[in-house]
């Protein structure tokens, strides 16, 4: 059946997004990892494809199947993330719903890190991750014309919210509430505030997959 432009309003355009968390190796059997199911960036990719977008999804591990409809790539670092990413653009919209880890050590062990027998933890040396979103939105060539970022907070989240558009370069925030009395990382719904530099827009509670929905309506207006 063919849909009107009504019902795919991002039909021609290609959209990146990333979603779930990265895992970063401590040595070959341990790793730092984020909370994240990956169900939020999951509906947008689903919702963006439905809406006609060509998209590709940059995924961490999570224990979801591919959207249907959606060129699906696996990392588990955040700097596989990046470079997967990278080679997806140019995009016209970039969705950055991943959870990234913020830092990976310095040096991972190729062999098991061994309790010494001192009873002592070994130190683990961290360093940061490259942030995806702040280098996607400071891009000069390939800066996807609209670039969306999330922010999970536990306090503060405006204020937070609008410092990370303004670091990051990107042109919205998906702010939502990650305390966990919202049991907002693993559930199925999410209340999120749209940060963008011309104000804020309160949403309602929803399932994930209306939030992105409404989400990708709303990127269409701005893409
Ligand atoms: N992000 C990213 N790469 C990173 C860290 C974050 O792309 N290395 C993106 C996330 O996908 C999200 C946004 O940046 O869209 C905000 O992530 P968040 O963790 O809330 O912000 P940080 O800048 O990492 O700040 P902090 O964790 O200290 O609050
Ligand atoms: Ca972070």
């Amino acid at each position: 059946a063919l849909l009107s432009p009504k019902e795919q309003p991002l039909k021609g355009k290609r959209v990146v997004i990333t979603a779930g968390p990265t895992l970063e190796a401590i040595d070959p059997v341990r790793y730092i990892a984020n909370r994240s199911s990956g169900k939020q960036g999951y509906a947008i990719a689903e919702a963006a494809a439905a809406a006609g977008a060509q998209v590709t999804l940059v995924s961490g591990p999570v224990s979801l199947g591919d959207p249907r409809g959606v060129e699906t790539i696996r990392v588990e670092s955040a700097s596989a993330m990046l470079a997967a990413v990278k080679s997806a653009l140019p995009a016209d919209v970039a969705v950055m719903a991943a959870a990234v880890a913020d830092w990976r050590v310095a040096h991972d062990s190729d062999q098991k890190i061994k309790k010494d027998g001192s009873g002592l933890p070994p130190a683990l040396n961290l360093i940061e991750n490259p942030d995806i979103l702040k280098t996607v939105g400071h891009l000069h060539e390939d800066r996807p014309k609209l670039v969306v970022g999330f922010a999970a907070e536990t306090n503060d989240l405006i204020e937070n919210a609008r410092g990370k558009l303004e670091r990051k370069g990107a042109d919205m925030i998906v702010a939502n509430d990650v305390s966990p009395e919202n049991n907002v990382m693993g559930g199925d719904n999410n209340t999120v505030r749209l940060v963008t530099r011309d104000g804020v827009e309160d949403w309602p509670k929803m399932a994930k997959e209306d939030v992105a929905k409404q989400l990708v309506t709303k990127i269409a207006e701005l893409s």
